[in-house]
């Protein structure tokens, strides 16, 4: 059998073929089904986009101090529940208990910022844990770290987009965020520059500049653009665009921008990443004077360590959300707190030690004797940090080293040396030697300051 004949068809008993037909059918209706589905997920994807630029948008507007933060409707899993806003009323929530060190800061006037015990969670998973430090008026301090530590997360929360889940956040003494308590960004005069900069490509500089000056009449906000234009040398690029200007030209344009509602302390967030190494270390120079000579507060966060060398007078180093030192460029290099500073600050190797005395330890490559006692009972295992500078080149030394690898650092080579128990270390060599790779040399060990660890600890 062929089919089943269609009644009126005039066709009698001749089938007529019914599957074709339901095919068309079904075909139809899937097809009407499919770009039904691909249109209402596209609209759901655009709207889902343009939400996100909203909010991203919304931010940006409400750190140039032009209005108010994004309310809920916009704010998906990444951005928790806006907290109620009061106004300031300092220690009206009960406070934490603090540690001594944190009772000192937050009773020092003089703090512009003081973070203490600070704690920032997404949902469950707490990001920044316990952190405190704090800033002195017209100090620039760095939030150094790896990428994923929670930098950003700790920048938004001073900055009043993210509540604090415990701890707090004081702007000259007075609470702008405590567990349950948000004082509004707008509401806190702190500007920020974005790793993009984030400049309208539609307004020329001075346009750039005068974006957040809104409370100003005409002849001041061109007096204050004016101000800032000559501030950041920009005088002659005063109407010309964005696209038109250099990266770090618009670097200047965005902190010009940041910096003309005088804000009371400025964050930058990785600001200098798109540009390469060598002009990322001037630019950050530059902003660092321009800074000092404008008296503003500044926090810079970076994972570049020589960026946080350029342009912070203090720097905090931060690991999975911990702030583990708080200390100047030279103290985080010179007397790292723990292992994972020690690690992250510079380069170096921890060599196994035994202590010998409380001023010196003893390794495979002899004794090393510090200026100043390192605290661990004689006999204690221990670990040493060895810098490249700490070894010196010394055909007069018993300790040999086989040259493993051989970087060239202009004036110096920095040579990996294998030593006989098998542990690498690495030593600056200036570069007049000519050592093959394999060739045994001697080394001799030199340290003024004994970085020191106990073994396992
Ligand atoms: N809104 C959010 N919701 C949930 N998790 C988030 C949110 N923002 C960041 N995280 C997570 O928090 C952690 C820290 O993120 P954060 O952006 O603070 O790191 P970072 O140190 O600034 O990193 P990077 O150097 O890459 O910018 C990451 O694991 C990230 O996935
Ligand atoms: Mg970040």
């Amino acid at each position: 059998m062929h089919g089943i004949s269609a009644p009126g068809s005039g066709a009698g008993d001749r089938p007529t073929p019914l599957q074709p037909h339901c095919h068309r059918q079904s075909f139809a209706l899937l097809f009407c089904f499919a770009v039904f589905a691909k249109r209402t997920q596209g609209l759901q994807y655009d709207k889902c986009l343009r939400g996100r630029r909203n909010l991203v948008a919304a931010e940006r507007r409400t750190a140039l101090g032009l209005e108010a933060p994004a309310r809920p409707r916009l704010i998906g899993r990444r951005y928790p529940p806006l907290v109620p806003v009061h106004p300031v009323t300092p220690g009206r929530i009960p406070q934490p208990p603090h540690q001594d060190a944190m009772r000192r800061i937050a009773a020092n006037a003089s703090s512009q910022l003081a973070v203490l015990n600070l704690s920032v969670a997404y949902g469950e998973q707490t990001i920044v844990q316990n952190v405190s430090f704090a800033l002195e008026t017209g100090g620039i301090g760095c939030l150094l770290g790896p990428s994923g530590c929670g930098k950003t997360t700790l920048l938004r929360a001073i900055a009043g987009f993210e509540p604090a889940s415990r701890g707090e956040i004081r702007l000259h003494g007075a609470q702008v965020s405590g567990p349950g308590y948000t004082l509004a960004p707008e509401q806190r005069r702190i500007g920020m520059v974005f790793q993009d900069f984030a400049l309208f490509p539609h307004l020329n500089v001075s346009r750039n500049i005068a974006f957040g000056l809104n409370g100003l009449s005409g002849i001041e906000r061109r007096r204050r653009v004016g101000e800032l234009l000559e501030l950041v040398e920009l005088t002659g690029a005063a109407r010309q665009y964005p696209h038109e200007l250099s990266g770090g030209m618009q670097q200047r344009v965005a902190l010009a921008r940041a910096m003309a509602p005088r804000p009371q302390i400025l964050l930058l967030d990785e600001p200098f990443s798109s540009m390469d190494a060598e002009l990322r270390e001037q630019v950050a120079r530059d902003v660092r004077d321009l800074l000092k000579r404008e008296g503003i507060t500044a926090i810079l966060v970076t994972h570049d360590q020589l960026e946080a060398f350029a342009m912070a007078d203090v720097i905090g180093v931060i690991g999975t959300g911990r702030l583990h030192q708080w200390g100047s460029s030279f103290s985080l290099y010179q007397e790292p707190a723990d292992r994972f500073v020690a690690d992250f600050i510079g380069q170096g190797v921890l060599l196994p030690a035994t202590v010998h005395d409380e001023m010196s330890v003893s390794t495979e490559l002899g004794r090393v004797v510090g200026e100043r006692p390192h605290g661990l009972a004689p006999g204690t295992l221990a670990e040493v940090l060895i810098r490249p500078d700490n070894l010196v080149y010394d055909e007069s030394s018993p300790s040999r080293a086989t040259l493993v690898e051989r970087g060239f650092r202009g004036a110096k080579f920095l040579y990996t040396l294998r030593l006989p128990s098998g542990t690498e270390v690495l030593c600056l060599v200036p570069s007049h030697h000519r050592d093959a790779i394999g060739e045994e040399i001697r080394v001799r060990l030199q340290a003024d300051q004994l970085v020191v660890f106990p073994m396992g600890g």
